[in-house]
């Protein structure tokens, strides 16, 4: 994309990444990103605003050209990770005389990342204030958001929060602002499950902080940017601080179908006690899908056929995943069939340390399943309905 104004002397000058399919080589990307870098000019300085991924530097540089840039005072880098510093290397070896703003903790990240010198690199302290000459910077420390360097900074003058990954999305398209909320509702809850959710425990804080502050415009490094805050701000605090909804998560493997007419029967019969369930069958589904389903549930039921003595990997792989995003579940489960004996239960709990969870009692049975396997079955639904109740989810 060419250059676009957000609002005078402030330029939109990223790239958008229309083709990227998978994020650290983990995650899916169905709707592409984009790398946003934000250019300030002032009557005195001239500042940039995270730089970009390294493949799209010369959509950057082209950009910076457009505007006729010729020096670059201060590169502000609110976050140390690749796909908003990848590019620093380029940009000081075209502006050299451009100094490196970024936290305390960022720096040694950056050295070690991209070899940026220690001297081109200036460290800013929490609520730092750096004038460009008409406008203002005031630097905000937000660790963890996506790493313990991460920060915000807030351009006084024209109310605009630039928050890096934070409230962003991975989402390519050609407008700068967020034109349709439902759109961008979905791929920035899949963004929040996927590089937020592990640590919502700081997320409050980071609201708290931002509340006194008068916010126009969020210009986040990932996504359309956001002339209405409060639709973002108001989706953030509902999945971090929102209680869990009346929602069954149930990801889950069948390799000769014992456990999928287990999955089928039990759906059902959550569903008839008014449960929504979320299924996932994990040799086919988008893990990004299931990372959103689990911002809201309350339980989650793992479905899995006994594979060499412990849980199918596909569902290892679910199980693994839950733990380490963290999710605000309250209950789970295991439903399953095993032909002569294992220790999958055992294996499937020690995988989710990190999770507070009530074990409500398993369903896991010997071949397929019999009249008295789907009576067991009718036993955890409702066993799941009276949990729910009791916690005035149902
Ligand atoms: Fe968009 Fe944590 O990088």
């Amino acid at each position: 994309m060419k250059p676009r104004m957000l609002k005078e002397n402030v330029h939109s000058v990223g790239a958008v990444d229309w083709d990227r399919r998978l994020f650290d080589e983990l995650i899916p990307l169905p709707d592409g990103t984009s790398y946003n870098s934000y250019l300030i000019k002032s009557g005195e300085k001239t500042a940039l605003i995270d730089t970009v991924d390294p493949t799209m530097t010369a959509v950057l540089m082209r950009n910076l050209d457009e505007l006729n840039i010729r020096k670059i005072d201060y590169v502000i880098a609110n976050h140390a990770e690749q796909d908003h510093s990848g590019s620093l290397p380029a940009v000081l070896s075209r502006f050299p005389e451009a100094t490196v703003v970024c936290t305390p903790k960022c720096k040694p990240m950056l050295t070690d990342l991209l070899l940026i010198p220690e001297h081109k690199i200036k460290a800013v302290e929490d609520g730092e204030i750096l004038s460009l000459g008409d406008k203002t910077l005031e630097f905000i420390h937000a660790p963890w958001v996506h790493w313990p360097e991460t920060m915000f900074t807030y351009l006084r003058e024209d109310r605009i929060l630039f928050t890096c990954d934070f409230f962003g999305s991975h989402l390519a398209t050609t407008d700068l602002y967020v034109t349709n909320e439902a759109a961008v509702y979905e791929g920035a809850k899949r963004y929040y499950a996927e590089i937020m959710m592990p640590f919502r425990s700081v997320i409050p804080k980071h609201l708290e902080r931002i509340k006194p502050l008068q916010i126009d415009i969020i210009a986040t490094s990932h996504g359309p940017i956001y002339g209405r805050p409060k639709f973002i701000i108001d989706a953030y605090t509902d999945w971090v601080m929102g209680e869990p909804k009346n929602i069954v998560v149930l990801p889950y493997t069948s390799m000769h179908g014992s456990t999928r007419a287990m999955v089928e029967y039990f759906v059902d019969a959550l569903a008839v006690r008014g449960i929504t369930v979320k299924q996932f069958d994990m040799a086919r589904s988008d893990i990004g899908k299931l990372a959103m389903a689990l911002v809201d549930a309350a339980t989650i039921v793992v479905g899995t056929p006994q594979v060499l003595f412990g849980p199918h990997p596909n569902v290892a792989h679910a199980v693994f995943l839950a733990n380490v995003l963290h999710p605000k579940l309250k209950f789970a489960s295991v439903i399953g069939s095993y032909g002569w004996g294992g220790k999958m239960l055992e294996q499937i709990t020690a995988m989710i340390p990190n999770l507070k969870l009530e074990l409500i009692p398993p369903v896991v049975i010997k071949g397929y399943p019999k009249e008295e396997d789907y009576k067991a079955l009718e036993r955890l639904a409702q066993a799941i309905f009276e949990k729910h109740k009791e916690s005035h989810l149902a």
